[in-house]
């Protein structure tokens, strides 16, 4: 009855991490209500400044009822029909606060700036405009979840993931770029581009100058495009501080070659002012062709006046913004290493991590066996005896069993302390329990060895 595209099924939500929000949903943790239910560590979300947005909204009304500084009235201009390209005000304030957050070492222009409704958009705009149903994009992994239904879904590009090892702390080298190209040639793809998402998104981890360096070397030698997702950039709250692969380029000297046209930037206020319901993503590129056509698909998920009008406001206080950024930060900082601290005591070690909203965790030790199928069995007890929703690595492409991703920074100081008690009660009841099993085995295998040495003793057992 449906088209291929509407019953296809690599949306990619028939995956762990999408299960669990589903799980949560159906039995949300309130302290009072449902204090038995499931607390929700599977969602990048930023509840932890909602309250500097807000005084800056009681104290600036205007901008919520649509009144401009001379006290006229911008709702007829904001009801009417709006053009793709977004409002100029808008656009020129989003430049100067991305130029702020890379300490203004990078200079962006409004005019090659695209407005998408988030990321999500942003990124879906990108691989239409960038490859042909059949051609590749390299992605290292662990990747973001979504990807498989931003990238793939309704464009049908492939994504080839870029193979990491957590033995170097999950670094894209060359030997990682070369093999994944390769890798996509015997598969007869075409590849286009290597996407990173930087700060990354499930490392919690900003690209090293190596790491850029490597994409770039290697987008020169096979000629391919960059897209760099930066949704994060604003989330680095320790060294090293965050370099934009624009920042690397140019240190190389490379802006007045090919390559310059073919790096893109994603980003979003989803993350680093902590409204992903607003819906407000963009795509940077030095590309005119890509800006062209990018700002024609945008037309299938525009950003509202409204709220452009809104955040054009709140984004020329540079006053307010700069301490927001500051104590957001501080605010983060703070909560990871409250994460840290208790996940050290239930046992579990972790990636160190310098920005984003979560921590890439080793629970290895807890599987049963070194597989997926043990993995998921983890995170089914996790959800249902701890009643945590975390991700599990399969969910991000990553290749070693065990690993998971905790946020923590969408709910409230008493709820992680929560949380984290229930993270500590059930690690000690899995190791206890593994701890009896193999006292057990232990005792089988002792009681075996006794019960043959009574035996008569056979020198030619195989006669
Ligand atoms: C790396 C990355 N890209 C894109 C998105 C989507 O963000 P948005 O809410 O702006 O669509 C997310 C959300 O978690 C993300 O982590």
């Amino acid at each position: 009855m449906l088209s291929k595209k509407a019953s296809s099924l690599c949306h990619g939500e028939d995956s762990s991490y999408f299960h669990g929000w589903q799980k949560y949903d159906s039995d949300r943790y309130d302290k009072l209500t449902n204090p038995k239910g499931i607390i929700q560590m599977g969602l990048a979300e930023n509840q932890l400044s909602f309250d500097l947005l807000e005084s800056w909204l009681a104290s600036n009304p205007d901008a919520l009822v649509m009144k401009r500084p001379n006290g006229e009235s911008a709702f007829t201009d904001l009801a009417l029909f709006q053009d793709y390209h977004g409002s100029a005000d808008f656009k020129n304030k989003l430049v100067n606060f991305m130029a702020r957050i890379r300490e203004n070492k990078v200079n962006f222009k409004p005019d090659n700036l695209v407005l998408t409704a988030g990321s999500t958009s942003a990124n879906e705009i990108l691989m239409f405009c960038l490859a042909d149903p059949g051609e590749a994009f390299l992605l290292p992994t662990p990747y973001y979840a979504g990807f498989d239904r931003d990238l793939k879904w309704r464009t049908g590009a492939e994504i080839v993931p870029i193979h990491c090892s957590s033995s170097d702390g999950f670094k894209i080298t060359m030997c990682a770029l070369e093999e994944a190209y390769q890798r996509a040639k015997k598969l007869n793809l075409k590849v286009k581009g290597v996407l990173v998402t930087n700060p990354s998104n499930p490392l919690g981890t900003t690209l090293t100058r190596d790491e850029l360096n490597h994409l770039i070397t290697f987008s020169v030698a096979k000629n391919v495009h960059i897209v760099s997702d930066e949704i994060y950039s604003g989330t680095v709250f320790d060294s090293p501080s965050f370099v934009s692969i624009t920042e690397a380029v140019m240190d190389r000297n490379l802006e007045r070659t090919d390559l310059w046209s073919r790096i893109h930037i994603v980003y979003s206020l989803s993350k680093d002012l902590g409204l992903p319901g607003f819906r407000v993503g963009m795509i940077y590129s030095n590309n005119k062709t890509v800006v062209s056509a990018a700002t024609k698909m945008s037309s299938f998920g525009l950003v509202s006046s409204q709220t452009q009008f809104l955040l054009a406001n709140m984004l020329s206080d540079m006053k307010f913004t700069d301490k927001y950024m500051k104590e957001n930060k501080e605010r983060l900082k703070k909560r990871k290493e409250t994460l840290v601290s208790g996940i050290k005591l239930a046992g579990i070690n972790y990636l160190e991590s310098n920005a984003g909203l979560f921590c890439w965790v080793d629970m290895s030790h807890l599987l049963v066996s070194n597989t997926f199928d043990a993995e998921k069995e983890l995170w089914e007890q996790i959800i249902e005896e701890a009643k945590l929703n975390i991700s599990p690595g399969s969910s991000f492409h990553c290749t070693e069993p065990g690993w998971f991703r905790i946020c923590f920074a969408n709910m409230c100081a008493e709820t992680i302390q929560v949380a984290l008690k229930r993270l500590k009660d059930f690690s000690q009841s899995i190791n206890s329990k593994k701890k009896a099993g193999s006292c057990s085995r232990q005792r089988r295998f002792l009681l075996g060895k006794w019960v043959s040495m009574l035996l008569p003793y056979d020198p030619e057992p195989d006669r």
